[in-house]
């Protein structure tokens, strides 16, 4: 029996995904759901250990799966990474750059150089880097690639010290419009997905320091969700969004951007 992905038009059989960030959060629920889909997945992370066990959860299910440990940030490492893909499946027909961190969050007076440069290597850098690699194997495929960015940067600039965050998430979109134009000819999609706040890992790694001296005055904080009142996202919900444009159904979808925040950031812009 058909599973009811091919029936609507998002099945993803016989593509091959690379998601960056894989191990935990948004990009392990984009990995499960991509193979869910009928994809073969690489997990790419800068965490060995974790990136190997979340590919031997999705090869229990039956899926088809490898763990590629990989720095988005080092050009060397994502060409490992890349050439991985291509020595295992012989091609790639999706790609989630998704890997990111929260970084130091503080007065800009506060914010050292290197942590500044430290967001921008992972989260603008790294998606710059995945892309540019990635892209000779997708013109052979056409394929399709999402960016995970934030409403920080896009639609939300309330979150006091959040600048090198919110200034790499800005750069984020702006590369992923100029990539839609650049790659259309190749028939490459490339869509970004904006989270609002989602229940992952990310916060526990995040630094903050004295965020009172300039937080905004605002009627409501981040995690004010209007559609569903005390309760954030999940990753599942940004990874249905993910998998809709890296599927058929999103065809004629490209250069665009996909909100998933609940409206959050209606509220907090
Ligand atoms: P997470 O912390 O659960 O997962 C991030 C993953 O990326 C981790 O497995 C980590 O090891 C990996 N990673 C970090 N730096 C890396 C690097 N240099 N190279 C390779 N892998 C690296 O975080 P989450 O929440 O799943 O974040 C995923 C993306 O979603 C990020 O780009 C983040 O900015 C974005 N996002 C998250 C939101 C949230 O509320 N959780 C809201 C808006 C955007």
């Amino acid at each position: 029996m058909s599973q009811p992905a091919d029936f609507v038009g998002g099945s993803l059989a016989g593509q091959i995904a690379l998601v960056t960030g894989a191990a935990s959060g948004i990009g392990f629920a984009t990995a499960t759901l991509l193979a869910r889909a009928g994809a073969a997945v690489a997990l790419v992370d800068k965490s060995s250990a974790e990136a190997h066990a979340a590919a031997r959860t999705l090869r229990a299910g039956g899926h088809d799966a490898v763990a590629v440990r990989a720095d988005v940030g080092s050009a060397k490492d994502m060409i490992r990474a890349i050439a991985a893909v291509q020595k295992r499946w012989r091609r790639l027909d999706l790609v989630v750059a998704n890997a990111g961190v929260n970084g130091l969050w503080a007065p800009v007076e506060d914010i050292e150089e290197r942590a500044w440069d430290e967001t921008m290597a992972t989260n603008l850098k790294g998606t710059f880097l995945t892309i540019k690699h990635a892209v000779p194997l997708l013109k052979r495929s056409a394929g399709a690639i999402v960016v995970v960015a934030s409403v920080n940067g896009t639609r939300m600039f309330s979150n006091a010290g959040a600048s090198a965050y919110a200034t790499s998430k800005g750069g984020q979109v702006a590369f992923a419009r100029m990539m839609a134009l650049e790659l259309a000819r190749f028939g490459i999609r490339v869509n970004t997905v904006c989270p609002g706040s989602t229940n992952t890992g990310i916060f526990s790694t995040t630094r903050q320091r004295h965020l009172a001296r300039i937080r905004p005055v605002v009627r409501f904080g981040r995690g004010h969700v209007p559609l569903t009142p005390g309760k954030i996202g999940t990753p599942e919900n940004v990874a249905g969004a993910i998998w809709y444009l890296c599927s058929p159904l999103a065809a004629h979808v490209t250069g665009t951007e996909v909100y998933v925040d609940g409206a959050e950031s209606l509220l907090c812009g």
